[in-house]
This record gives structure tokens, C-alpha cells and sequence, in this order.
């Protein structure tokens, strides 16, 4: 399963609708794509005896699980004060390692102003990094997102076809690493 987490559970985000919109596109190579909104998560259940082997509201659980055997994770992130959502790192921080990062192929769109989300994007290459992910170099920035999202649907055919070779690409990265036994379902098969 191939999954794509929505970065915030700002109730009506753009992150969701990206989210949404981009999941076709993964479907047409992926046997089955799931997208993952923090929204659905309970994570105000989340409290300070959570972390490691705590006990986590169920939600989370089975979020982790799914990951934890992911093709691959495409993260959907908007910026938020000059970084990615404190919700999304709070979930992260729930992860096991090595088991939900390393050699788990991974993949990021951001999102946000003038920046199209290039910070959150680059914190996220660096936590995932240090934990050994294999992080796809594609990655898509949707500037000033307000203006190219319109009722679900982007308006700018650049960013467009951008997405739907981020798809592409990440079919090839996956396929490549799996090939290879490299992923972190192949590994050592
Ligand atoms: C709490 C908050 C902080 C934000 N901070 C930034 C920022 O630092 N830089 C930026 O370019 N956009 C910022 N924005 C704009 C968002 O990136 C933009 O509205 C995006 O659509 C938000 O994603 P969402 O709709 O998925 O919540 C911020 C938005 C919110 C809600």
C-alpha cells in the first residue's frame, strides 16, 4: 500500500485537497493508495506518557502500523511559520524507528506562499534523512497555493504536469529500490 499523509489537521486545508487531488495519480502505478489525514488522528489524545511503547489513542495505532509496511509515504506539507505543521512533527514523533523510516521510500509536495512550502519540505528531508529514509529527489512546491488551487482543481498547467511526474518519478524510485532489495519491505528478502 502506498500512502499519502495530508501535513496538518487544519479543519478544510489545501493539504487535503492536494492530498486528494494527487491520489489518482498514484493509483495508476500503485495497486492501492490510501491518504492519511491528521485530522482523523485523535492526536489531542496524544499526552506525555504516549511516547515509545506508550499507550496512543487507536487511530494513531493503526495509522503507525500502516505506515511501518508503506511502498512508499508521500507527505503533503503546507508551511506553517516557516516550517512544517506542529502536528505533523507531533505525529512523527510517535513513529517507531527504525521501523516506520529507515530505507522507506519517501516523497514530498509543499505548499504555502511565496515559498511554495520549500522550508517544511527541507525540515522534513532533514529528519528523514537522519533517519535513514530514501527520500525521492523530486520534489514539488505549489507557491502562493491560494492562487493555483480553485475548488479542488489546480489552475497552473506547470505545477500540473509537475505533479504528475513526481507520480511517475516515484514509481521508478520505488520500483528501482524494490528491484534491488533495497526498500524497506525488499530489504534482506
Ligand atoms: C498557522 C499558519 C501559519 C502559516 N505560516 C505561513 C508561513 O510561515 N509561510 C507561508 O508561506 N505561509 C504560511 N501560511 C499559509 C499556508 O501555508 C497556506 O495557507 C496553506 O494553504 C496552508 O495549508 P493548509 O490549507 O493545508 O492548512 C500559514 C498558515 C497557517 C494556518
Amino acid at each position: 500500500m502506498f500512502y499519502i499523509i495530508c501535513g496538518t489537521n487544519r479543519p478544510g486545508s489545501r493539504s487535503m485537497e492536494i492530498s486528494e487531488l494527487v491520489k489518482p495519480y498514484y493509483e495508476k502505478n500503485f495497486k492501492s493508495v490510501e491518504v492519511i489525514n491528521l485530522e482523523d488522528l485523535n492526536l489531542n489524545q496524544l499526552n506525555n506518557n504516549s511516547y515509545g511503547d506508550g499507550e496512543k489513542p487507536k487511530a494513531v495505532t493503526e495509522a503507525i502500523e500502516k505506515l511501518n509496511s508503506a511502498e512508499g509515504i508521500l507527505v503533503v506539507c503546507p508551511e506553517y511559520n516557516g516550517s512544517m505543521p506542529g502536528a505533523l512533527k507531533y505525529f512523527i514523533d510517535f513513529w517507531s524507528y527504525p521501523k516506520t523510516f529507515e530505507y522507506r521510500p519517501v516523497g514530498f509536495i509543499g505548499l504555502g506562499g511565496a515559498f511554495g512550502g520549500l522550508r517544511p519540505v527541507e525540515h522534513l528531508q532533514q529528519v528523514f534523512g537522519y533517519r535513514n529514509a530514501f527520500i525521492l529527489p523530486n520534489r514539488v512546491f505549489i507557491q502562493n497555493v491560494w492562487n493555483i488551487l480553485k475548488e479542488g482543481k489546480i489552475t497552473d498547467q506547470t505545477v500540473s504536469d509537475l505533479l504528475v511526474e513526481q507520480s511517475e518519478k516515484f514509481y521508478k524510485f520505488v520500483s528501482g529500490l524494490n528491484e534491488q532489495k533495497l526498500s524497506a519491505n525488499t530489504f534482506g528478502n
